[in-house]
Parts: structure tokens; C-alpha cells; sequence
């Protein structure tokens, strides 16, 4: 997650802007949670026997798909940033493609789930951009039986949305449930919102500071109370769609 308040938002939908983020950040970092927190979600929903191919669209160095792997899912890669991508390729064993998410070359329903985190997000922060929406009607064209995509967005801000882009491509079961942010994101959360502007290399180095987000944080574990300043999010939303057939 970002460390630096040195880019505006709206170069979360640009490439050079997530290819720089890559080669200045090199280790494996899940936005919003991992697989420990959205598990239950995933097996309840689309167990892997059931499921023959998983596509992870805008995966990112997120450890995500290779924890889907070893739950005995066919996972494949795909991501705008060809850095993050032989970045990958040489650390684990995965499938990975340089693709735009909102123009896939699959054929329809050619993956039976595809699953995206994060990337719903950065997309919608270049305002007025039709991107999301083709993001998520493209992931309906391919998704043979479903979709999941988590996002910071609550439900009345995206399940509409999220239904629009879905609706050329067939009818869909919509499942939504709440999640609490993994603990790295939450500690990134406090570091951003109680030190705005400064990097997070720079807080976690200053004993005061780091003090007061560790406090903060324990806080937090102990009572499920965000304090202070922080107006932060502790959670995040992970929006299941079932594609309805008719037999
Ligand atoms: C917020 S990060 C999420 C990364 C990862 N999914 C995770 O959960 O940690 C967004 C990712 O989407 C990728 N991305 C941005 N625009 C994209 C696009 N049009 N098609 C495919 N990937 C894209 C970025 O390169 C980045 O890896």
C-alpha cells in the first residue's frame, strides 16, 4: 500500500505509475487482506472441486494466488505492469500474462471464477473513467460460474454499479459480506492517517512515532475501537457473483 503522498489518486489507473511502485517496492504486499481473511468466503462459495481455473485479474506481487494454489486452485496472472510480472514470474511458479483487465484476449467463459483486489479501486480513482465499468463487464464475459471482487467500496456505492456492468453478460446471484482488513493493512492505515504526507519508512524509524501507531494498533485489537485523530477504515467488502443457469 502506498507509502508516499508524493502522486495524486487518479495514477492508480496508470501503468508507469504502478510500474515505478514495483521496481521501488519489491516485496509481496496484499491490499486490503489475504487469503487468512477471505478463506471462508472463497471455499464457501466456489470450493476448488468445483471450480477447474481461477483468473487473478491486476494480481500485483499479492500472495494471494499462490495461497489459492496450494488450496488446489488452477490460478492464472494477469496484470497492466510487465515489472510486477517478471517480478513474479522469477519468484514463484504461476501463470502470468501482461494484459489489460478491461480488454482481456480470452474467449467468453473461459475461466470459471475470476477474482480481483483492489484493482475495481484504483481503476475508479481516475474520475469519470469508464474503465471500472469495463473492468467488471469484461470479468462477467470471461467468468464461466463467478466473480469475486474485494474493494473498499460499501454496497451502496458499488453494488449498483457492479450490477450494470454485469447485466449484458447474464443474470448473477449477488452475495456482499464485510471483512476486517488484514493486520498489515490496518497498521499502514494508522501510519497514513495519523502521519499524513510522511512516508512509511520515515515513521516506522521515528521510536515516537512508531510508538503511537503500535499503541494504536493494540488499542484496536483489544477493543475493535479506532482512536484519536485516525478516521481510518477497518474494513473492507467482498462481493460474490454467482452466474444463475438455467439447469
Ligand atoms: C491496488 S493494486 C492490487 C494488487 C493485488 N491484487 C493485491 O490485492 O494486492 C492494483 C493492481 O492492478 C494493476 N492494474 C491497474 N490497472 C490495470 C489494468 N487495466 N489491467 C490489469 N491490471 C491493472 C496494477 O498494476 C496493480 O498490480
Amino acid at each position: 500500500m502506498e507509502d508516499s503522498q508524493t502522486f495524486s489518486r487518479h495514477e492508480y489507473a496508470q501503468r508507469d505509475f504502478w510500474n515505478n511502485r514495483f521496481n521501488e517496492y519489491k516485496s509481496a504486499f496484499d491490499w486490503y487482506v489475504g487469503w487468512a481473511e477471505m478463506r471462508n468466503m472463497i471455499l464457501r462459495n466456489f470450493p476448488a472441486e468445483s471450480i477447474a481455473n481461477v483468473l487473478m485479474v491486476g494480481c500485483g506481487n499479492s500472495k494471494l494466488s499462490e495461497a489459492m494454489a496450494k488450496n488446489q486452485y488452477l490460478v492464472t496472472n494477469i496484470d497492466i505492469s510487465n515489472v510486477v510480472l517478471e517480478q513474479m514470474a522469477e519468484k514463484t511458479k504461476q501463470e502470468y500474462g501482461l494484459m489489460d483487465a478491461t480488454r482481456c484476449c480470452f474467449r467468453d467463459g473461459s475461466f470459471d471464477l475470476l477474482v480481483d483486489k483492489g484493482t475495481y479501486d484504483a481503476l475508479a480513482c481516475e474520475t469519470g473513467s469508464e474503465m471500472p465499468f469495463k473492468l467488471v463487464s469484461e470479468m462477467g464475459r470471461v467468468a464461466s460460474k463467478g466473480i469475486v471482487i474485494v474493494t473498499h467500496g460499501k454496497p451502496g456505492n458499488r453494488s449498483g454499479a457492479f450490477k450494470e456492468a454485469l447485466e449484458q453478460y447474464g443474470e448473477w446471484e449477488e452475495i456482499f459480506e464485510q471483512c476486517e482488513l488484514s493486520f498489515q493493512s490496518q497498521f499502514i492505515n494508522i501510519v497514513r492517517s495519523s502521519f499524513p504526507g510522511e512516508s512509511l519508512a520515515a515513521v516506522v524509524k521515528t521510536p515516537e512515532k512508531l510508538a503511537q501507531c503500535l499503541k494504536e494498533i493494540a488499542a484496536y485489537k483489544d477493543n475493535k475501537e479506532v482512536s484519536g485523530k485516525s478516521l481510518r477504515q477497518t474494513h473492507c467488502w467482498v462481493y460474490i457473483y454467482k452466474r444463475i443457469t438455467s439447469n
